[in-house]
């Protein structure tokens, strides 16, 4: 095995990836007990929420308030997420720490996604850089389906690395992969990130992955193995995308910064507090989530003998 990174930064994105995902919205001072509550346990990254049409994602309509709720502990970034530049005028507007532009490397994914073709798409993402860059806020993006696409199937790495190119032109400092609908599997994930670092060595690489096909964990561990040392994560596996058919959360935080930690590779995240916010997260949404550190314990903590 190659060596792997000695830390990890893990951002929480399930306050936004997460809770737009659930039939029903969580009132306002619920998620800013949960974001508090992610701070409190060491996550020093938080996608806190999007800037999006509130007809495209009712439970997210909220996002201006969200930052203006927000208990800021020291250190800790609070990004936000945005398909347009109407969406980076309202989250510089709203004081968003970081500015996401997304879009997705198949056009029928981006046209069920945000209605626009991928070219109108990278049109917006210019302008979403005008507004941030201006702003001088740190502007990244990431671009879904870039591991495959629900529409259409496998994607040409090359089109995918092309689109990287387009989106560091444009001035974006940190890329992220999407795996939005949970097909990106270890060897693929392997190939593109190194292939990915050989071409843009300079501008980091972040993977997202989702657990529809029980692959993320295995993605992780490849991932790093090519060097990566970035990753989202949604507590308790909070998640999916209402565009998306079939599809399921993030991978869990706590199972992510588990594996990490019991391999010695460190993420400043205190795992039993992470735990207690996914059960808090329960608590408010009132239904069971897919983490299984959760329900099964932390290796290293556990007591009872096996039966
Ligand atoms: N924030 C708030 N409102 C926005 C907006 C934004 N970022 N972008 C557009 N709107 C509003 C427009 O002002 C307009 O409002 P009106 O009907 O009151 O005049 C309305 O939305 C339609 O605008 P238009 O530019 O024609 O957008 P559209 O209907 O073609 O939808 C998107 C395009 C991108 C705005 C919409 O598809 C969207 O928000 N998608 C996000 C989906 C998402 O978040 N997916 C999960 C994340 S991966
Ligand atoms: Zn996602």
């Amino acid at each position: 095995m190659s060596d792997l990174p000695r830390t990890v930064k893990v951002k929480e994105v399930g306050p936004r990836d997460g809770l737009q995902a659930e039939a029903a919205t969580l009132p306002t001072e619920d998620k800013l007990r949960l974001i508090g509550c992610l701070a409190d346990a060491g996550l020093k990254e938080i996608e806190a929420t999007s800037f999006v049409s509130p007809k495209a994602i009712p439970v997210l309509a909220d996002a201006a308030e969200v930052f203006a709720g927000l208990d800021r502990r020291p250190g800790v970034t609070y990004s936000a997420i945005v398909p347009n530049e109407k969406g980076a005028r309202r989250a510089v507007e709203a004081g968003a720490d970081e500015i996401q532009v997304f879009l997705a490397a198949t056009e029928g994914y981006n046209r069920s996604n945000v209605r626009m073709s991928v070219e109108e798409s990278l049109e917006q993402a210019a302008r979403v850089a005008e507004v941030v860059l201006g702003a001088e806020i740190p502007f990244v993006a990431v671009l879904s389906t870039a591991f495959g696409c629900p529409y259409e199937g496998a994607v040409a790495p090359e089109r995918v690395l092309e689109l990287c190119g387009r989106l560091i032109g444009i001035g974006v400092e940190e890329v992220t992969f999407g795996d939005t609908t949970g097909m990106a599997y270890p060897t693929q994930v392997g190939e593109l990130s190194r292939a990915y670092g050989e071409r843009y060595p300079d501008v980091p690489l972040r993977l997202h992955f989702h657990n529809t096909r029980g692959m993320g964990l295995a993605n992780v561990l490849a991932a790093l193995e090519a060097g990566v040392d970035r990753f989202d994560a949604s507590v308790g596996g909070l998640g999916g995308s209402p565009y998306a058919p079939g599809a399921t959360g993030n991978i869990p935080t706590e199972d992510l910064v588990h594996m990490l930690h019991e391999m010695g590779v460190e993420t400043g995240v205190d795992l039993e507090a992470l735990i207690s916010c996914a059960r808090l997260l329960e608590e408010l949404l009132g239904h069971e989530l897919p983490g299984q550190v959760m329900k099964a314990g932390i290796c290293g903590h556990l007591t009872a003998g096996a039966s």
